[in-house]
């Protein structure tokens, strides 16, 4: 086992320059910008520029992705028809991993790996990836999807599309560092399996649906979801102590809670607990932000020495559910935004790829001698 890296844990898999993150410091930055400075003073479609083109745009540049993107907000008809079928049967995360791959089979380019045409591409799946989670939501709700607006930034658009409701100034705001924050992380489990798909040199359809595929599990992106049913079912802060005791005499794991990276403060969690008490303010929700906060007040002192705190799940899912937003959207919502860092590190590689090949130690049988199927 012992030159085995089980987990990948400490391997370098390829060189970027979209994200930095120092797990002892709580640093993270995108392109040499600090998260905390992006959180402050940026918005999603700016980051968006910034990762897929190294630097922050000027006003020109801004506007003209900003019209991009609104260009490609509609659905194609197949999509929305596949939409219509796909709701009773299929959970969000499905769905989407399924029109990702639909709007590859639409697409007469999709296998053209050219730069020019994977930026289209990367537009193409950021706006529409947001209409293909609001309309499923309003279809499963029994309501007809709520076109896009084209005076909303994305961010705002996407609760416009999912509610059929402005949202106040305060929650676009909150909606949309949520998405900056969720943007991009170096080589999280599902950006690697992006590239693994972009290195064989699938097309970059593919890659994502590989990505949004990996992102769903429960120690990634699903991460999300778990901590709002273990919030919901603590109900009451007297309850956490119990509830916490039992779940650990199980073997299981406090969802939200712990990083392989970041080990002494995730900023993300720190930036989305600050907004969260912004939101508090006036939400009818808020009694599940405190709760929340006293679970990790329960946990720091339980968990005591162990470098294991509060990561970007565990307050995305208290304020996710003060913005109004259903549970089982809260992963969708992670790759609405992440769809950035993705298709970003596919740019990277497919402009210099090398295929993604490593070597698995093999510890089985040797020299055993085939017997037919009757004398076995
Ligand atoms: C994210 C995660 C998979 C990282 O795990 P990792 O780097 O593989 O860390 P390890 O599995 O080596 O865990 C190290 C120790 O901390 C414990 N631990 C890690 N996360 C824990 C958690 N959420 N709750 C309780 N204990 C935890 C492990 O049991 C292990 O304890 P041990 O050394 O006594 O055996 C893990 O922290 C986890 O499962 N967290 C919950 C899921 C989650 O929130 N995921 C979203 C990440 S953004």
């Amino acid at each position: 086992m012992s030159n085995i890296a089980r987990g990948l844990e400490g391997i370098n898999v390829t060189a970027t320059k979209l994200c930095r993150i120092d797990g002892l410091k709580g640093e993270l930055v995108y392109a040499g910008y600090d998260i905390y400075e992006l959180a402050e003073k940026s918005t999603f479609e700016e980051v968006l520029f910034l990762l897929w083109n190294n630097r922050l745009p000027n006003a020109a540049e801004l506007a003209e992705l900003d019209k991009n993107l609104k260009s490609e907000r509609n659905l194609d008809d197949v999509v929305d028809r596949l939409l219509r079928e796909l709701w009773p049967h299929v959970r969000p995360m499905r769905t989407l991993e399924i029109a990702v791959e639909v709007l590859g089979a639409i697409d007469p380019k999709s296998g053209e790996l050219t730069q020019p045409q994977l930026r289209l591409t990367a537009q193409r799946l950021t706006a529409k990836m947001a209409t293909v989670i609001a309309s499923y939501h309003r279809l499963r709700n029994g309501q007809e999807p709520v076109p896009p607006r084209d005076d909303l930034g994305h961010a705002a658009n996407f609760l416009w599309m999912l509610t059929g409701e402005e949202p106040n100034a305060l929650h676009k705001r909150v909606f949309d560092v949520a998405m900056i924050l969720h943007a991009e992380h170096e080589m999280n489990a599902s950006t690697f399996s992006a590239m693994v798909t972009g290195s064989t040199l699938s097309d970059m359809y593919s890659a994502i649906a590989s990505a949004i595929g990996t992102l769903k599990g429960p120690l990634h992106g699903g991460a999300n979801e778990a901590v709002y049913r273990t919030v919901d079912a603590i109900k009451e802060e007297r309850n956490i102590a119990s509830y916490v005791e039992a779940l650990l005499a199980r073997g299981e794991r406090v969802m939200g809670i712990g990083h392989r990276i970041y080990k002494t403060t995730d900023p993300r969690a720190v930036i989305l607990e600050k907004l969260g008490h912004e939101v508090a303010e006036t939400s009818p929700d808020r009694w599940y932000f405190d709760l929340s906060l006293k679970l990790r007040d329960y946990l720091a002192r339980k968990l005591e020495g162990k470098p294991l705190y509060p990561n970007v799940d565990f307050f995305s899912a208290s304020v996710y559910k003060m913005l109004g937003i259903p549970s089982d959207l809260y992963t969708p919502i992670f790759a609405l935004a992440r769809i950035s860092g993705w298709t970003a590190h596919l740019l990277e590689q497919y402009a210099d790829n090398r295929l993604m090949r490593p070597n698995a130690l093999y510890e089985g049988n040797e020299s055993r001698k085939y017997a037919p199927i009757g004398q076995r």
